[in-house]
């Protein structure tokens, strides 16, 4: 499985988005956090900042829509040069009908899951979707302690399904990125642990060398 390092702006300093996109220029995806105060409560990014981002950056944009209502946003999000565009299985859409919408304006649809629900609920869209995004915090802010006691919902995605990208988002940093690879998942997010370091790019490559197993 290829492993991928996205990188959580979240925790970027936004006053020099296009200077901190270049400190991450090993990284294999973009990471960008979307909340709309409902969902989780706090807001963050929306679709013109992402559409300002494509202009400086050829990397892929994993765009985490963290919104109470994403099949009414995605349009937006793809327009603005989102590349994965995930949403949550806890979300007011209906999930069949955001992801044929997300397909229909060519982009790759992710589904997500908070740490509470039950990994069932994407176990019958697996065919359908590029990618799982297992949390391994609550969703709504950067910087808190990976919850380990997730990993048995990787491992039966990982059993069922042995090409879907699996992404944990949450907590990330050089140890626990050897967990969550060990527990099947080949995608990783990580905000603190990248652009708290002093070179973020070597922490990129750490976590891909830590990954591999
Ligand atoms: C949390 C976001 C995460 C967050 C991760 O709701 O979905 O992507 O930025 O931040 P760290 O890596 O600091 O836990
Ligand atoms: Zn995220």
């Amino acid at each position: 499985m290829e492993l991928k390092i996205s990188p959580s702006i979240l925790a970027s300093d936004y006053a020099n988005l296009e200077k901190e996109l270049n400190r991450i220029s090993n990284s294999d995806l973009i990471h960008i956090d979307v909340m709309d105060g409902h969902f989780v409560p706090n807001i963050t990014i929306g679709a013109p900042v992402v559409k300002a981002l494509k202009r400086v950056c050829n990397i892929p944009f994993d765009v985490h829509l963290m919104i109470s209502n994403p099949i009414d946003y995605v349009e937006d999000f793809a327009a603005a040069g989102a590349d994965i565009i995930c949403f949550h299985t806890e979300s007011n859409s209906d999930i069949e009908k955001t992801i044929e919408k997300i397909h229909f304006l060519g982009k790759k649809a992710a589904l997500a899951v908070k740490p509470k629900t039950e990994i069932d609920v994407v176990l019958p869209f697996l065919d359908k979707l590029s990618m799982v995004l297992v949390m391994t915090v609550e969703p709504g802010f950067g910087g808190q302690s990976f919850m380990e006691e997730v990993m048995p919902k990787i491992e039966k995605i990982r059993e069922t399904n042995k090409e879907i990208d699996i992404e944990v988002d949450g907590g990330i940093n050089e140890e626990t990125v050897k967990i969550a690879a060990k527990a099947g998942a080949n995608v990783f997010v990580a905000g603190s642990s990248v652009f708290k370091s002093e070179i973020p790019n070597d922490m990129i490559t750490l976590l891909r060398n830590n990954a591999e197993i």
